[in-house]
């Protein structure tokens, strides 16, 4: 198993040792009459985000709570260090003090971080055309083949199950993530997970499960995995998930077994490199290894596998993908290792997605350009990879720029920091947008909601440009999936975390991303004299219907990075 957070450090960066963060801490606490009233929030979010500081032992530097929760536990005696803080307990729905008398929480159901709160994901809203669009739309789709449809997808799709500890797969690409490790780990790591549930927090891409995300409309998946030492295979994006990679599988052909007529494409790599080797691939893992796994792989989709000596994913038609039981398509990283050779069969080789990335949102402005040129230029960059069986894949995702991740940190962890000065280097040093003031994105997903507000302006402007030419590639990827195949473009987060001072009735905008590539797609096959008139008419109108629940909505917002008239 992968080295824990706090073993990832250099002591030349340290800024603090321990003895005096704990000084520093307490007395933040106390100059600021921070309060503690855990019994008076009434939701996870709420509760999970009063702020975990220390207690040194005496009644005042709990702050001037009228209704001091009364602290119990075995480190009451040791250096004073009891913490204090709310947490709260999914058993009766209440936040509890930590270690409070009154807890009625075994401490492993405790929720300790905002990012483990439930998601909102209400039942009443679940859609009913989603979960098997392909198959409603068989009379216009049935004779296409994947190469001429416009897959929705996810990207770091598995994130939603991260666990707090450091990947074999490595902070590849957050040398700031490190660092933040190194300077804060030997200081606040005294309460406890705080520095690994905010790197979980910078990696974390999506809310949704993945069985909620194929409901949602969702048939691409970014689907990253590593081998974590001597254990099995786990998904990763710095961290590591919860569970075996295999258990998201197992929940993919479950939910294909279910929905009988839906092809499902998967991208399976480390680290959305598909065509990497060896290992620049998987990092010290062994073909022996990768082969055993993908041998299990291909015996758990058995019967829904795609066979690539019979179908092709730039000549067989769906209709054809689904009466020989090929809906499981993978394109696999690192192919002539990862598959011994009597199983290669089973997959397309990974280096066959046209994985184009384009800009992300802290260059918003060339982003936009960027979205505008792949659209209107998608036809012609499909055409020429379909004939050589090449899926052409456009990231929409977001990275959060190192800086960002910097300011957030030592506004959490560095009590003395100056936050207005790093607010200010945070917003217009780490991002173009004129109107991000006064506000530091702290997670990953803030970003990338932020993101998907100019996003859907790009997807928007595609989708009504069909008459101009302008196409969708095979497969999309992107953050913040929401309910009814929307992306999340408000503010509040999807484990319920609000923020001050926006705009009240955009809290929760979306935008009905799965519902436009697939109109998009009906259009299409229409335009190519699939299916006929009448069956057309009448799904562009149902997608229309759709798409209108869910209507664009731009505001101004002086704070959160939302502009009504930018980039244009
Ligand atoms: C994964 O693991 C966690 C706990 O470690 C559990 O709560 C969750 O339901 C598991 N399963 C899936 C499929 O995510
Ligand atoms: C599909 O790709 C193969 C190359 O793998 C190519 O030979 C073939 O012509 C392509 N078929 C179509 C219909 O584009
Ligand atoms: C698909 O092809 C079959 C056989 O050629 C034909 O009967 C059917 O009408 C076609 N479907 C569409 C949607 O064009």
């Amino acid at each position: 198993m992968a080295n824990t957070v706090n073993m990832v450090l250099d002591n030349e960066l340290r800024i603090m040792p321990k003895l005096p963060a704990l000084i520093l801490l307490v007395t933040f606490a106390t100059t600021h009459g921070v309060v503690w009233d855990c019994d008076k929030q009434t939701s996870c979010a709420t509760c999970t985000g009063m702020s975990h500081l220390l207690d040194a032992g005496s009644p005042t530097s709990a702050g001037q709570s009228e209704n001091p929760q009364h602290l119990e536990g075995e480190e009451d005696e040791q250096l004073g260090t009891q913490l204090i803080g709310c947490n709260w307990c999914p058993d009766d729905n209440s936040c509890h003090a930590y270690g409070s008398l009154f807890n009625k929480c075994s401490s492993d159901t405790y929720l300790k971080f905002p990012d483990v709160c439930p998601t909102d994901y209400p039942s009443s809203t679940t859609p009913d055309f989603l979960p098997d669009w392909m198959g409603s739309l068989n009379a216009v789709l049935g004779n296409l083949t994947v190469l001429d449809l416009s897959l929705p997808g996810t990207h770091d799709s598995l994130t939603y199950d991260l666990s707090t500890t450091v990947s074999d797969g490595g902070i590849d690409d957050y040398p700031e993530l490190s660092k933040i490790l190194n300077l804060f780990s030997g200081s606040v790591d005294i309460i406890p997970g705080q520095i690994e549930d905010f790197i979980r927090q910078q990696a974390r891409t999506q809310g949704l499960t993945i069985t909620q995300q194929l409901d949602n409309g969702v048939r691409f998946i970014d689907f990253r995995q590593m081998k974590e030492g001597e254990g099995g295979w786990y998904s990763l994006h710095c961290l590591e998930s919860n569970n075996l990679s295999f258990t998201y599988l197992k929940e993919i052909k479950e939910w294909l077994q279910l929905h009988p007529q839906e092809v499902v494409v998967a991208w399976i790599t480390k680290h959305g490199n598909g065509g990497a080797t060896g290992d620049d691939a998987y990092p010290g893992v062994k073909a022996e290894d990768k082969q055993a796994y993908w041998s299990q792989v291909v015996d758990l989709f058995s019967d829904l596998i795609i066979d690539t000596t019979v179908s092709s994913p730039n000549s067989t038609s769906l209709n054809d993908l689904i009466a020989r039981s090929h809906r499981f398509i993978p394109y696999l990283g690192d192919y002539e290792e990862f598959a011994s050779d009597d199983l290669k069969k089973y997959a397309l080789d990974g280096s066959l997605v046209d994985n184009q990335l384009g800009s992300s949102v802290e260059t918003e402005v060339n982003s936009y350009q960027s979205e505008k040129d792949a659209f209107s230029s998608a036809a012609e960059t499909k055409k020429n990879d379909k004939l050589s069986n090449r899926l052409y894949l456009r990231s929409m995702a977001t990275s959060s720029p190192g800086c960002q991740i910097e300011a957030a940190a030592y506004m959490k962890f560095d009590p003395f920091a100056n936050s207005d000065d790093q607010i200010k280097s945070c917003t217009s040093g780490c991002f173009d947008i004129p109107s991000l003031v006064g506000w530091c994105p702290t997670s990953l997903m803030d970003v990338a909601q932020m993101g998907a507000y100019y996003k859907q302006l790009t997807l928007e402007m595609a989708y009504n440009n069909f008459d101009q030419g302008w196409e969708f590639p095979n497969a999309i990827y992107l953050d913040s999936l929401d309910v009814d195949g929307t992306i999340r473009v408000g503010t509040t987060l999807p484990w319920g975390v609000e923020k001050d001072d926006d705009v009240a009735e955009h809290k929760t905008s979306r935008y009905p991303y799965a519902d436009t590539l697939i109109g998009f797609n009906v259009k299409l096959a229409c335009k190519l004299g699939q299916g006929d008139e009448e069956k057309c008419t009448e799904f562009t109108n149902m997608i229309d219907e759709r798409r209108k629940v869910y209507e664009i909505e731009v505001w101004d917002d002086g704070k959160y990075g939302r502009s009504k008239d930018w980039p244009q």
